[in-house]
């Protein structure tokens, strides 16, 4: 059952290119436009809404904290995302032209589905994205769109993550489609850089044993964190958050910006930093600034582990470690620069003798608040 692999979480991990191209398919038609059929709100609807909420937690959340740039990018329509267990006891502000996405794997999480509760009562439409058919958070949704991911056995999320975003990246561009706005070329290209990227991922696996050799050989830490910037933050966040659930270890993940606002004391010798590096291709603002914070935290001894675009010559004088992933548009990176970070955590994980698949304290599926 698990295909040869020692646990379910490296099969997962290895169906990942799989998963993103069953998540696509049917929904990219021969002209290169989107075709959601799904997503029942009517097109009026779609157009009337000036607000979008995404709820979710966990992995869910960093998903939707991603969308959120995509989102606002292609569509100008506002988006917040909230951790769902915080969401309804914050009286958020809610009507018929609201827009509510709520993420969820299992289908079954008990604060997500209070969370879209809530935001019904208040008139709000809600779209679920889910993996688990006819679980209870899109049966009680107007709308769902379906992530092919297929069943998820381990308890940390993986393939589910990538198609996630998958399916966060299909709404915003069909929002910026059904709205029509300025990006429209952008957005055409997009998908089409979108309908190839399984191959991306695919490359990305295909060249993880250098990674799976660094992380054997930082099994005796006790801290790792984790910079990145735009979407390359929440990244950092997933990817502290697989480090936590599988190695029990101290990982965080920042936003590179706020180094110096205090992360940065933090530093110290040999100090493991994992830091995603946009690309300098398109927003090379970033690209620069994140050069600078690794020479930054290089100078005060930190370890830097580097990932970064192939090609990409800026980076090498400062990183100890260098992992490549494939020249992707900025914001569908995430999905190749967290495929690194699952390998690095799974292999960590399994280093200190841990249950890959079943990390102590935590279940697949939240049903409490
Ligand atoms: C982390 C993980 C959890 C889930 C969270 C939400 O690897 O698996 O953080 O992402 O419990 O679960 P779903 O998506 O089922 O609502």
């Amino acid at each position: 059952e698990k295909g040869g692999y020692d646990y379910f979480m490296l099969k997962e991990i290895a169906e990942q290119p799989k998963a993103v191209a069953d998540t696509l398919l049917g929904r990219i038609d021969a002209s290169g436009r989107l075709t959601l059929d799904e997503v029942r709100i009517p097109e009026p609807a779609l157009r009337e809404i000036d607000k979008i909420v995404i709820v979710a937690c966990g992995t869910a959340f960093h998903a939707g904290m991603i969308a959120k740039y995509a989102i606002e990018h292609w569509t100008r329509v506002p988006c917040e995302v909230e951790l769902a267990s915080e969401f309804r006891y914050r009286d958020p502000i809610l009507d018929p032209r609201t827009l509510v996405v709520a993420i969820s794997q299992s289908g079954e999480t008990m604060d997500t589905l209070m969370a879209l509760r809530h935001a019904r009562e208040q008139g709000s439409k809600v779209l679920a994205i889910c993996n688990t058919n006819g679980s209870t958070i899109p049966r009680e949704s107007d709308a769902v769109l379906y992530t092919h991911a297929g069943p998820e056995v381990a308890v940390a999320s993986t393939k589910a993550f990538l198609t996630q975003l998958v399916a966060c990246y299909l709404v915003a561009l069909y929002l910026g489609q059904v709205r029509g706005t300025k990006w429209g070329d952008e957005i055409y290209a997009v998908i089409r850089e979108l309908s190839d990227i399984s191959k991306q991922v695919e490359q990305v696996l295909d060249t993880m044993e250098p990674v799976r050799e660094l992380a054997r050989s930082l099994k005796d830490k006790n801290t790792v964190l984790f910079l990145g910037r735009h979407v390359g933050y929440p990244v950092a966040l997933e990817g502290a958050l697989k480090l936590k659930e599988l190695a029990y270890m101290h990982a965080e993940g920042f936003a590179a910006g706020e180094l110096k606002h205090g992360p940065i004391a933090l530093i110290e010798e040999d100090l493991p930093v994992v830091v995603v590096v946009p690309s300098p291709r398109g927003r090379s603002v970033l690209h620069d600034k994140i050069v600078s914070n690794i020479q930054e935290i290089r100078a005060r001894g930190a370890r830097t582990i580097v990932i970064a675009e192939e090609g990409d010559q800026t980076v090498v004088p400062y990183a100890d470690h260098l992992i490549s992933i494939p020249a992707t548009p900025t914001l569908l990176q995430p999905l190749v620069a967290t495929v690194p970070l699952q390998v690095f955590a799974c292999e960590l994980a399994t280093a200190r003798g841990n249950e890959v698949d079943q990390p102590r304290n935590l279940a697949k599926s939240v049903t409490v608040e």
